[in-house]
């Protein structure tokens, strides 16, 4: 249904910052009313991306990582920061996910498995800027795969001090902002799938 939101971090570290913004971001969409499927990564087995390895057929989690992805007309990505740019693990899982296979269930699509889909994005890092740069250079990334981006996001800066024991972000500024990116998600998704 087009209330219906997938989060995931691009993250599988066990105490991740943006798994737990994801946790916190899940709390909060639920409170605004969408029903939410927290996907984690570490749920699935994806080697590294290679055409040859697709060829000989698209490794079962990859498939069932896009029937997820298929199945959410909105999104909210938690985008780690390393070297000024998203994980290694987000763009190789956005790769497979977004390659056209025939068979697979984008490909009724030509391939563009992303297309239509209303993605928000946020990031959270011990630094200052809070991952923002990540954000830059995933922006393009998302538009490319035909994605439609809330112009709404958030970095959140020296996460290691955001959170508190049950993992909820402790300041209400950093709630607000997380809730008004998922109420563009969802306010989107709702028109794109009406
Ligand atoms: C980082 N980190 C980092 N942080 C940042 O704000 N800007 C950056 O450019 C980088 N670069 C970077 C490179 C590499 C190789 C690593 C391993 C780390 C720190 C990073 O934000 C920190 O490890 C976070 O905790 C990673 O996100 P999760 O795993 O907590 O979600």
């Amino acid at each position: 249904t087009p209330s219906s939101l997938l989060v995931f971090a691009g993250s599988t570290r066990q105490q991740s910052f943006n798994r737990k913004l994801a946790h916190a971001t899940a709390a909060i969409a639920r409170d605004a009313g969408a029903s939410v499927t927290l996907l984690e990564l570490s749920d699935f087995d994806i080697p590294l991306y290679n055409a040859d390895l697709e060829a000989q057929g698209t490794p079962a989690d990859v498939i069932r990582l896009k029937e997820i992805l298929w199945q959410h007309p909105a999104w909210v990505i938690c985008s780690p920061e390393y070297n000024g740019s998203y994980t290694a693990l987000l763009k190789n899982t956005i790769d497979w996910a977004s390659s056209p296979v025939k068979g697979n269930p984008d490909w009724q699509d030509g391939g563009k498995s992303f297309r239509g889909k209303v993605v928000g994005m946020l990031s959270a890092s011990p630094g200052a800027l809070g991952g923002l740069r990540s954000q830059s250079h995933l922006a393009p990334l998302l538009i490319n795969a035909e994605c439609w981006l809330a112009p709404k996001a958030f970095a959140l800066g020296s996460a290691g001090s955001a959170f508190d024991d049950s993992g909820a972000l402790i300041q209400q500024t950093h709630r607000d902002r997380v809730r008004a990116v998922v109420d563009q998600v969802l306010w989107a998704s709702t028109r794109l799938n009406a």
